[in-house]
């Protein structure tokens, strides 16, 4: 290498460390618990993120998450709109609460932030109303914490199914089972039990499955009903206002339905898995996410099992890593605010089928997805 040469590659690094170092976003973390632990660890490995600002109103929990972005040495607030506050912070996580979603969310994005905001982005419709139109107005980046629209293996099955593989999709049966209530004295013990907090079990753990049948139906419900109840833990823990099961079918277009339960008495190692997706077609039916997962079969005696979709390495990160992708280099959002609003209203619309045990219909959900 010439002095020339040698001048000229140094300066070009040089303005490629220095256009990266701009290019990399300054990361705002809302509520660093359970989730928000999880994101931050995700958030770190990104050659494109920096973590400029943590917050918890919990100073155990912000002590932790400080030490462990140590190596970006952010800073940290009790206050969230501390990191509203702050122009240079370009990307905002949230993982509080998720009645506390819908309003940080709507800060952020106003202030022109590009936000992975966790599910269920709101817990009554009114609020994912308003954080639908804020979302829609803006220019920014919006992903859902719907994590499985970034998963390879369901992707392609999806994909398969959504191509007539099966035929035309006509019938989903499809439950969440647990093998027991959250912790009472666990990390979300202070807000869990409280329905106005989570909006229960459907919406707060179930908004998961509930998407992943509408991504494979290709629709949103237009009605559901179905019964819900407290049946095993009574008052447990004192002042519980969720319930701990519940059955409802939700109506599709063209006279498409799902059945889903969903309970926290389902005792381990007993048939069937905890959570399954029974996705059925015209030509046959696919088992999409037991263990399981990605076995097709075809109706009919002569007809053989197989595997529509082949297990692939996952990147536990992937929908993360997709976040910042559509910030610098103009990606299509995994779960945009369309998806995350459809989610979201879809798990409110079980919920209220259950509690008012009465078919609802979307329309009466009073918002335009
Ligand atoms: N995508 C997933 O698979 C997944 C998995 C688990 C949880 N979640 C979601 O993540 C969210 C958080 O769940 P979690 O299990 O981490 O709960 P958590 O209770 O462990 O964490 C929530 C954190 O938010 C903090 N917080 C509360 N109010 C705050 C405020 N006003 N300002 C700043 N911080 C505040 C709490 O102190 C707590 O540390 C929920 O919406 C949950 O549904 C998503």
């Amino acid at each position: 290498m010439n002095r020339r040469t040698f001048f000229v590659s140094a300066a070009t690094a040089a303005a490629s460390q220095l256009s990266h170092a701009q290019e990399r976003q300054n990361t705002g973390m809302i509520g660093v618990g359970n989730r928000g632990s999880h994101l931050l660890q995700g958030v770190m490995q990104q050659p494109d993120a920096k973590v400029a600002m943590i917050c918890d109103i919990k100073p155990d929990r912000l002590d932790k998450a400080a030490t462990a972005a140590a190596k970006d040495n952010p800073s940290t607030t009790p206050d969230w709109r501390k990191i509203i506050d702050r122009k240079d912070i370009t990307a905002v996580f949230i993982a509080t609460p998720p009645h506390l979603h819908a309003e940080m969310a709507m800060a952020a994005i106003k202030a022109g932030k590009h936000v992975y905001c966790e599910k269920p982005i709101g817990v009554t419709a009114a609020q994912v109303r308003e954080l639908l139109a804020v979302a829609r107005a803006s220019k920014t980046v919006f992903v859902a914490g719907q994590q499985l629209r970034s998963q390879k293996q369901l992707g392609e099955a999806v994909r398969k199914i959504r191509e007539g593989v099966i035929g035309d999709v006509i019938m989903v049966k499809a439950q969440r089972h647990a093998t027991n209530d959250i912790a009472h004295d666990g990390t979300s013990g202070d807000w869990y039990f409280d329905v106005t907090k989570s909006g229960g079990y459907l919406i707060e753990q179930s908004v998961h499955n509930l998407d992943l049948c509408n991504w494979v139906i290709g629709a949103h419900p237009t009605s559901a009903s179905g019964y819900g109840a407290t049946m095993l833990f009574k008052n447990d823990p004192p002042g519980r206002t969720i319930f701990d099961c519940g059955s409802i079918t939700f109506q599709y277009p063209g006279g498409v339905h799902m059945s889903f339960t969903q309970n926290v008495f389902h005792p381990r190692g007993m048939p069937n898995g905890n959570q399954y997706v029974y996705v059925y077609g015209t030509k046959g039916a696919v088992d999409l996410m037991s263990p399981g997962a990605g076995m097709m079969y075809p109706m009919g005696r002569e007809g053989k099992p197989s595997q529509l979709a082949e297990k692939q390495q996952e990147d536990q990160h992937a929908h993360i890593a997709a976040f910042y992708n559509c910030v610098l280099r103009g990606g299509v959002s995994p779960a945009d605010i369309t998806v995350g609003a459809t989610a979201a209203l879809t798990s409110i619309l079980g919920h209220e089928a259950m509690k008012q045990q009465k078919v609802v219909t979307w329309k009466e959900l009073g918002v335009n997805v």
